[in-house]
């Protein structure tokens, strides 16, 4: 029986595996890294570590096939995971050479610059951000909406005003996702879009 429950600290190791199956662009990343835990030491186990209030999984009974993950406020999470996560990381990760520009040197570069919060115009309105993943098998049955409206009920309970999050330009799909769910587009990076909600 599936089920949308809280994130339990036994929850953290399939954060790693569902992040990095779901790590490039919506799709499976596993091929793309020699050390597997890179992605999650970056976009998932901080937030769940971090803020396990705003953490929340898909459990088939099995094992877990989704999350969504979010901080009510990035500037202060940038904060917070300099002080108690990012300074353990980059002692394990020393900074990789610049000829080095394999995606495992890539994600060690993002462990040492942290999470710089956005100072974009729009960045007051929506200080949230989060970040949404479900394997295959759980994608397209309603779970993604459901677990998205579980972290927004908890952001609009603590009075956030806005929550944001950026998508990998390639990942139409999840854009498809975030339009239907009322985001709308505040910024056109390179290579991601940025989108927001007012809460
Ligand atoms: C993107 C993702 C979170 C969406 O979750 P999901 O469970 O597949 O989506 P749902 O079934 O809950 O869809 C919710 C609604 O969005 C709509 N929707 C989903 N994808 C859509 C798309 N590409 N275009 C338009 N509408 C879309 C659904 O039709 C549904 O509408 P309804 O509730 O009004 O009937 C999920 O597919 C996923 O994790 N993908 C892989 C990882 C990923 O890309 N994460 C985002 C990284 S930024």
């Amino acid at each position: 029986m599936t089920e949308l429950r809280p994130y339990q600290p036994r929850d953290l190791l399939a954060l790693y595996d569902v992040c990095l199956r779901t790590g490039l662009s919506g799709e499976d990343a596993h091929h793309l890294y020699r050390n597997p835990l890179l992605l999650g030491h970056y976009y998932a186990a901080p937030y769940a570590t971090l803020h396990p209030e705003c953490a929340f999984v898909l459990d088939d009974g099995q094992r877990v096939q989704g999350y969504v993950i979010g901080v009510p406020d990035s500037r202060r999470f940038e904060a917070e995971a300099e002080a108690s996560w990012f300074s353990l990381l980059r002692g394990l990760y020393p900074l990789p050479g610049e000829a080095d520009q394999s995606p495992d040197a890539r994600m060690i570069r993002r462990l040492h610059l942290g999470y710089p919060a956005p100072d974009a115009p729009w960045a007051p309105e929506y200080p949230a951000h989060l970040h949404i993943d479900l394997l295959p098998a759980a994608q397209g049955g309603g779970w993604g909406r459901r677990l998205l409206e579980a972290l927004l009920i908890t952001l609009r309970a603590r009075e956030v005003p806005g929550v944001h999050l950026g998508v990998g330009e390639s990942n139409v799909r999840a854009q498809g996702f975030y339009e239907r769910l009322g985001f709308r587009l505040l910024e056109r990076k390179p290579l991601a879009l940025v989108y927001g909600l007012r809460l």
